[in-house]
């Protein structure tokens, strides 16, 4: 059995309302597994909730819930939030689940038994925003922690510790051995830096059930529930498990599952995740893995921070974008292609509403949606709706967009292939103007070039609605739809130029990105 294909988004911290930040992140895997289905793999694709801990604790008791009440209210909104944004996601894992505790309880007993953890009493600082502890290293001058950590208290306990000594220079190979492990090249170089100039401290993986009961109990020592990073992670690996995958069973000493007809998952193609939690993916969990016998993911894909009007998105200034609202306004498929089209995975980015309705008047409303609009309506004008006889002087276009589209969608770079993608639009766009089909219909004469045309127009937009199935499938299958073509465009084969049967008569064409007026200032 060949391996899926297996892709992941950070299971977000249940504590408040899904934002841009989250939604790009799940759009962008969403692109990723859409495309990688398109290209023929199987896919497995995994998002979810991070359900314990001292912030979502916290969170509860402020709001007068019990904490598992708090979490089921929120997880149904977040729930139908990858919804909204049309994702693809093949399960959704919550990591209060009886399948998610039963694996981390099973790695914890594993290292213990086999001597990876010991317990120490120290004092240190610990920050609830982050959920991790601070060192002293990170004291400002003025002797406060930096902004993002919130408040930092000081604690003193006894806590069980994971030894991390060993690991760090194997790691250092395999990040340098590897350089697709961290994507893009400057987060990787930042994990070597930090690595090689620090040495590892040992990660503290519990907490004193007196202080936090919101949490997956130790298997090994009752008065402590598992620190909530040390929880999450394990995520990644417990929903194969879960669903039977032999090798992480076999690896942790579970019985396996009595049928298990799907392909392997582990180890995962893709993290992807933000560049706050890099040290927790690029450092913790190779080591955790290494740890517990398991073969290391392929890649952290690391994406970087939204920002709004050059601000920091923040509830309490409202300075915020509501990614549910958008969509309601201006449609899923503007916003999954806005995220994607303004910002490449890495940089930081920054949402502006005039910035997003000058891409969607130019890009959407006069690039793609002209294109097929007035190809789709002279079609309909001139010929009736009926597709003439194929006809390749953009053949070399639309071949030359599909393969170099395929070539990054297969290095997941998504905004690269939108610009592939986009060659062909604008190619197609000038290919009206300069054959100007509203002249060649007033001439009987050139009836057979109007033909050619015809021909080519509306085969490039068929060719568009496959390539763009990955970024907007609502708005390729309406294109297939207004062709009057069967099926979905959901496999990059279908690319291949001539695909559009002559003979076949069009359905109706409609403004796929109806133009807007400026928004008021
Ligand atoms: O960190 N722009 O959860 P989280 C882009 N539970 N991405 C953003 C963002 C922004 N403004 N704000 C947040 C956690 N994100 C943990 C993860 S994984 C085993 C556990 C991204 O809800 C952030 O970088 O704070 C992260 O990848 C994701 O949203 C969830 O953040
Ligand atoms: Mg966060």
């Amino acid at each position: 059995m060949s391996k899926r294909f297996y892709i992941t988004t950070a299971i977000d911290y249940v504590n408040g309302q899904p934002h841009l930040g989250h939604a790009y992140e799940k759009i962008i895997a969403d692109v990723i597994a859409r495309s990688r289905r398109a290209l023929g793999e199987e896919v497995f694709f995994l998002t979810g909730l991070d359900e314990h801990g001292q912030k979502v604790q916290q969170a509860a008791q402020a709001e007068g819930k019990s904490a598992q009440a708090y979490c089921d209210e929120l997880a149904a909104s977040w729930h139908s939030f990858v919804t909204k944004l049309g994702l693809t996601n093949d399960d959704f894992v919550r990591t209060t689940s009886a399948r998610h505790k039963e694996v981390v309880q099973a790695i914890l007993a594993k290292l213990h038994r086999e001597g990876h953890f010991y317990q120490a009493s120290t004092e240190g600082f610990y920050s609830t925003k982050e959920e991790t502890f601070v060192t002293e290293k990170e004291r400002l001058p003025d002797g406060t922690f930096p902004a993002h950590y919130g408040e930092v208290v000081k604690l003193s306990e006894t806590n069980w510790y994971f030894k991390l000594g060993t690991h760090q220079q194997w790691l250092i190979d395999h990040i340098e051995v590897n350089p697709s492990f961290i994507q893009p090249d400057y987060r990787r170089n930042e994990v070597l830096g930090f690595l090689k100039n620090h040495t590892l401290e040992d990660l503290c993986i519990s907490r004193p059930a007196a202080r936090l009961t919101w949490g997956i109990p130790i298997p090994f020592d009752p008065a402590y529930v598992t620190y909530v990073w040390f929880d999450a992670l394990v995520n990644y690996v417990s929903v194969p498990a879960a669903m039977g995958d032999a090798g992480i069973r076999a690896a942790l000493g579970l019985q396996p599952t009595a049928v298990n007809l799907q392909p392997p998952a582990w180890p995962a193609d893709a993290h992807v995740i933000g560049k706050d939690i890099i040290k927790f993916h690029a450092v913790y969990w190779p080591i955790m893995l290494k740890a517990m016998g398991l073969p290391l993911p392929k890649q952290l894909l690391v994406h970087g921070w939204w920002q709004k009007d050059g601000a920091k998105m923040s509830k309490s200034t409202g300075n915020v974008v509501d990614p549910v609202a958008v969509i309601d306004d201006w449609g899923l498929d503007a916003f999954r292609f806005y995220v994607v089209r303004e910002l490449d995975i890495g940089p930081d980015g920054n949402w502006t509403d005039a910035g997003f309705a000058a891409r969607y008047q130019a890009e959407l409303a006069n690039g793609l949606g002209n294109l097929v609009n007035r190809s789709l309506s002279m079609l309909k004008r001139y010929r009736s709706g009926v597709v003439p006889e194929r006809h390749d002087e953009l053949a070399p276009d639309a071949a030359k967009a599909a393969a170099d589209t395929m070539t990054h969608l297969r290095a997941s770079e998504l905004q690269k292939a939108l610009h592939s993608i986009w060659t062909l639009v604008t190619r197609a766009n000038q290919y009206v103007d300069q054959t100007a089909p509203f002249k060649l219909a007033k001439d009987p004469a050139q009836a057979a070039r109007l033909d050619e045309v015809l021909y080519n127009l509306v085969e490039s937009c068929r060719v568009l609605a496959v390539l763009l199935h990955p970024f907007i499938p609502g708005t390729a299958a309406k294109i297939y739809a207004q062709l009057n073509n069967t099926g979905t465009p959901d496999k990059l084969a279908l690319a291949a130029w001539g695909g559009l049967p002559p003979g076949q008569t069009i359905g109706e064409p409609a403004a796929l990105f109806p133009r807007r007026d400026a928004p008021k200032p």
